[in-house]
């Protein structure tokens, strides 16, 4: 989703935002954009497609000195990837500038409001709006320090939707403003060379790290006003003063470079092993038993639970899929999987003894956040599994359990649904414990397992080879189908969306007891189908039933590629490929059965020439619906 940077301090401005717009790529954008302030004016400069593309614009004719500026990547929403729809935004007087993430549901009305008092417009965006808007709140506005966050605070009142806006003023020169609503922002806190207080707004932390890891959280509707001589104020709409919360972020600036790997992706998936090693890190008691401190229910509010939810997007909901089969058989407490979407806009039933856990790496998308207030409207209890420290989804969730997976910067999840699943089983045991179900030493030795993850996530990655070779081979195939049964069904799933987000090849997941229903007419000669195959331990023989489904779809002319673990011989006669895991518990099969799929659908898509990265069309995190 769309990248912002912010910046006032002694640095020439236009160097720190780009170099800020460039962490921000990996969110996924068509256009780039800057504006500084300079000359008693705004310049600005923007491009559509690559942020490269910007920088060669500026190389040509660059932008004056200055040592406040923004800048943004757009990822369109209202009105194409066009130079012109690019933000920065000027005003119709030139006076303002304005970037904006989210989508202003109102702009048709407000847009309306201002053509009819004479203001052209040179986009088709609905951020655009806000420019213009701004501009003439400003001018209505009485002089004085803080006149440009007032203005800001009036124009937000009449905005609906979500958006986070930055502007600059040409009158107020040493003045950055911000305000969010329902869309993330960041303020970095800084210092430098020569002592002088830096500050940084983006949309997430990555945009500063190189300067700084103190941040400051702007939460729900806020408005913050960043002036060099006067620092930093935080208010809510109305104008009431608000103490932003403080924190450190717990990496820097190494750990978001790609450290030697063509791909971040495929860093990200070699820090598997360390990702699942620091999930588990500090949870575990001297006993083998649980410590969730930063679960901040209480064990009678967990004793009381009755059901769980569990709500996420794309690969975050294809976690809750797999924490079902380990929460309802650790705890017996009923569990639903939902995309957030879906959850959002019917009528589930919920109430004070319902657990909603909500999913995100990012904690900012947009549907989930959604489907935790509506949770939470119903007085549900709300748990986030969450990567990103200080986002807005694990704050407005009343108990919080962080993935400890890092940075994830590429599009497509790994080392963050790793982690989800470690977490998802985290909060399953849990439950167990708390509620008494589990034994102290039936926990401790769940635990031991868990422990053992790590390990055997590293020992996949060293037999990752023919993998890659495999993926070479199959970079020309138009469709690839992935089967899965039991935890190994969620399994597939992923599978199927790491192909299709980065490769572009159809490709479908299906339970393989659905096959004979309709999927099996698919099948053609030479037909890839990777098939995940469940621990011969899972329950009721769906080992065997799976090794059937093998057998069924080869017949069909299909080209097997097979997922079983070391031992597993059955599999072995009819499988044109076969990828060893090791053998683990038949719940945590998928932290190690998931690792191939990732490493297969990334080799397809160097294959072919992809940005591996940066798939097309596609944003890490979703902020709009
Ligand atoms: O940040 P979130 O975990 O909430 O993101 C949810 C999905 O948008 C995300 O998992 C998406 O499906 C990824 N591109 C998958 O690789």
């Amino acid at each position: 989703m769309c990248g912002i940077v912010g910046y006032v301090g002694p640095q020439n401005a236009l160097d720190v935002v780009l170099e800020g717009l460039r962490r921000l790529e990996y969110r996924g954008y068509d256009s780039a954009g800057v504006a500084v302030l300079a000359g008693g004016g705004q310049a600005t400069a923007k491009k559509a497609g690559k942020l490269a593309n910007l920088e060669k614009d500026l190389a040509d004719s660059p932008l004056p000195e200055s040592t406040i500026g923004i800048g943004h990547t757009r990822w369109a929403t209202h009105g194409g990837p066009t130079d012109r729809n690019a933000h920065p935004h000027v005003s119709a007087d030139g006076r303002v500038a304005v970037i904006h993430n989210g989508i202003i549901e109102n702009f048709a009305a407000l847009r309306a409001e201002c053509e009819a008092a004479g203001v052209e417009f040179t986009s088709e965006t609905d951020t655009e709006v806000a420019a213009h808007l701004l501009a003439r709140v400003y001018d209505e506005t009485p002089p004085g320090p803080g006149r440009l966050a007032e203005a800001m605070r009036t124009v937000s009142r009449r905005l609906e939707g979500a958006f986070t806006l930055v502007a600059s003023h040409a009158d107020e020169p040493d003045t950055l403003v911000a305000s969010r609503r329902n869309s993330p922002l960041v303020v970095g806190v800084g210092e430098a060379a020569d002592g002088t207080p830096e500050y940084f707004l983006g949309s997430d932390v990555a945009a500063f790290i190189a300067h700084t890891r103190e941040a400051r959280e702007l939460g729900q509707d806020q408005v913050v006003e960043i002036d060099r001589h006067r620092g930093l104020t935080v208010t809510d709409f109305a104008g009431t003063a608000v103490e932003p919360h403080a924190y450190t972020v717990d990496w820097d600036a190494e750990a978001a470079e790609k450290g030697g790997y063509d791909w971040f992706m495929l860093k990200e998936i070699a820090e598997q092993p360390r990702a699942v090693a620091d999930t588990l890190l500090g949870r575990i008691g001297q006993g083998g038993e649980l410590v969730l401190d930063e679960v901040r229910l209480s064990d009678q509010d967990l004793r009381d639970i009755d059901k769980v939810f569990v709500v996420a997007c794309g690969t975050a909901y294809h976690a809750g899929l797999i924490a079902k089969y380990a929460i309802e058989h650790w705890t017996r407490i009923p569990v639903e999987v939902e995309v957030a979407s879906e959850f959002r806009y019917r009528d589930p039933v919920l109430d004070r003894s319902t657990l909603v856990v909500v999913i995100s790496q990012s904690g900012e998308t947009m549907d989930t956040l959604m489907a935790l207030r509506h949770a939470k409207e119903q007085k549900a209890r709300v748990l986030a599994i969450c990567n990103a420290n200080g986002s807005t989804i694990p704050r407005e969730s009343d108990a919080v359990l962080y993935t400890h997976a890092g940075p994830e910067v590429a599009v497509a999840s790994t080392k963050g649904f790793l982690t989800q699943l470690i977490a998802c089983y985290l909060v399953g045991l849990f439950l167990a414990q708390v509620r008494g179900i589990k034994y102290a030493d039936e926990v401790a030795t769940i635990v031991d397992d868990l422990r053992r993850l790590p390990e055997a996530v590293a020992e996949v990655l060293t037999r990752m080879e023919p993998v890659r070779e495999l993926g070479r081979s199959l970079a020309g195939a138009g469709t690839i189908l992935f089967l899965g049964r039991h935890v190994a069904f969620p399994v597939a799933l992923e599978g199927a969306l790491k192909l299709k987000e980065l490769a572009y090849i159809h490709a479908e997941g299906f339970a393989a007891g659905e096959l004979k229903h309709g999927p099996i007419a698919l099948i053609d000669q030479g037909t890839p189908v990777v098939v995940v195959v469940p621990s011969p331990r899972a329950r009721e023989s769906v080992h065997g039933k799976v090794v059937s489904n093998i057998q069924e779809v080869r017949a069909r002319g299909a080209r097997t590629i097979v997922i079983a673990e070391e031992g597993d011989e059955d599999v072995v006669p009819y499988a044109d490929h076969v990828i060893r895991v090791p053998r683990t518990p038949t719940l945590m099969a998928p932290v190690v059965t998931t690792v191939p799929l990732q490493v297969l659908a990334c080799e397809i898509a160097d294959t072919r020439g992809y940005d591996v990265d940066q798939p097309r069309n596609l944003a890490k995190s979703v902020t709009v619906e």
